[in-house]
């Protein structure tokens, strides 16, 4: 394929958000950072940064306040992490610019995705930069795995869904498949998360994912229904709960990774009591023969889960990664999350 009509578009997408080349190719050595990560000071941006910290990654954080992201490197950079602190709004698609100059990977941390992920994802491929976010909404994982044709043609990596949810059950899946040696005809999983602190974030997120209602894939279509419809009791992690289906991020990694043209993923009914810090994935398959087979993960306190996943999803994809628009479990194999997280993993109720 020629590259002209690429070339344009970078041109062009500069023009527009008044990149100047000569600034980015000046750009020295002490600016260029190994990762850039958006919404740094967040909740999950902090754990983030300290991950990324923990493998040696140098940093660009970038917020909307520039207060608390100086505070963060800062403390940093006392420990010895190379970071410098961006103020971009992601709405001001012109302030991202100068930030993606010198950095070998974009990590978003900044939902909801569905509506803010569009503009980070543009300038990654304008700019041919790789792309981790931690998506968890159903709309925005599908909306950037469309993107794949894409991405292979800008050479770039993007990677959605790389957190506890859509990761954690992803696993389980691949491995449920791989223990049953066949396309599974249906496919339920579900996460319920133990967490210390929530983000506003967070809050955001699920109130306007929620709005989508229940999604679910049956016999390959996707079905939209009032939510609460198909409200179930399962009991995982030894504690019965209260799920129903839900508008997410593991629904899509759910039907990826099994091929089954029936999927559910459940969330924890929003209404019933959550506690406790140990957060949990649960996967069922069923075969075309009937057979059942259930996994099960139990991940500790679930921001660092998801931190420790996202980190070691961007250091893969900065050590060299296929083009393409990719879930984490596709690109990086079932180990991913056991191999970045003290996650254990128990299938039919036996260690696995
Ligand atoms: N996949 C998973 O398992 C998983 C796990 C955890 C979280 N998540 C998702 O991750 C997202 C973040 O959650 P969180 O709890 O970390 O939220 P949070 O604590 O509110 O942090 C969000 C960060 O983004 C920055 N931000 C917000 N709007 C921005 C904008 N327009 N431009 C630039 N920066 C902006 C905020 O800083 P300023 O206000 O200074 O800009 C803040 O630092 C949510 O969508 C959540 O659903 C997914």
């Amino acid at each position: 394929m020629s590259k002209a009509p690429l070339v344009l578009g970078v041109m062009m997408w500069e023009k527009a958000m008044s990149i100047d080349r000569s600034t980015a190719d000046s750009v020295g050595s002490g600016h260029v950072r190994d990762v850039l990560l958006l919404g740094a000071a967040g909740n999950s941006g902090r754990a983030i940064a300290a991950e990324l910290a923990a493998h040696g990654l140098s940093l660009r954080l970038a917020g909307r306040r520039r207060g608390p992201l100086e505070d963060l490197a800062r403390a940093l950079t006392a420990g010895g992490t190379k970071a410098d602190v961006r103020t971009i709004d992601l709405g001001d698609a012109g302030s991202l610019a100068e930030a993606f100059l010198g950095v070998g990977v974009v990590l978003s941390t900044v939902g909801p995705f569905a509506r803010q992920a569009t503009p980070v994802i543009e300038a990654c491929l304008a700019l041919g930069v790789s792309y981790v976010d931690i998506a968890n909404e159903w709309l925005a994982v599908r909306g950037l795995l469309d993107r794949d044709e894409q991405a292979r043609a800008h050479q770039v990596t993007l990677v959605t869904g790389a957190g506890f949810g859509p990761a954690a059950t992803e696993t389980l899946v691949l491995r449920l498949v791989e223990h049953m040696g066949v396309v599974p005809v249906r496919v339920r999983v579900a996460a319920a998360a133990g967490v210390a602190s929530q983000g506003e974030g967070v809050r955001q997120t699920v109130q306007e994912a929620l709005g989508e209602g229940a999604i679910t894939y049956r016999d390959g279509q996707v079905i939209r229904e009032t939510l609460g419809s198909g409200a179930t009791t399962l009991t995982f992690g030894g504690v019965e709960r209260q799920v129903l289906p839900g508008p997410v991020g593991d629904l899509e990694t759910a039907r990826l990774a099994s091929g089954a043209a029936n999927v559910v993923a459940y969330i924890p009914n929003p209404t019933a009591h959550r506690g406790g810090l140990d957060s949990w994935t649960w996967a069922e398959a069923v075969g075309p023969d009937g057979r059942t087979v259930t996994a099960e993960l139990r991940a500790g306190e679930g921001v660092q889960a998801t931190a420790a996943i996202a980190a070691e999803t961007a250091r893969r994809v900065l050590a060299g990664a296929a083009p393409g628009a990719w879930t984490a479990g596709q690109l990086f194999g079932a180990a991913l999350v056991t191999d970045a997280t003290n996650a254990q993993v128990t299938m039919n109720q036996e260690p696995a």
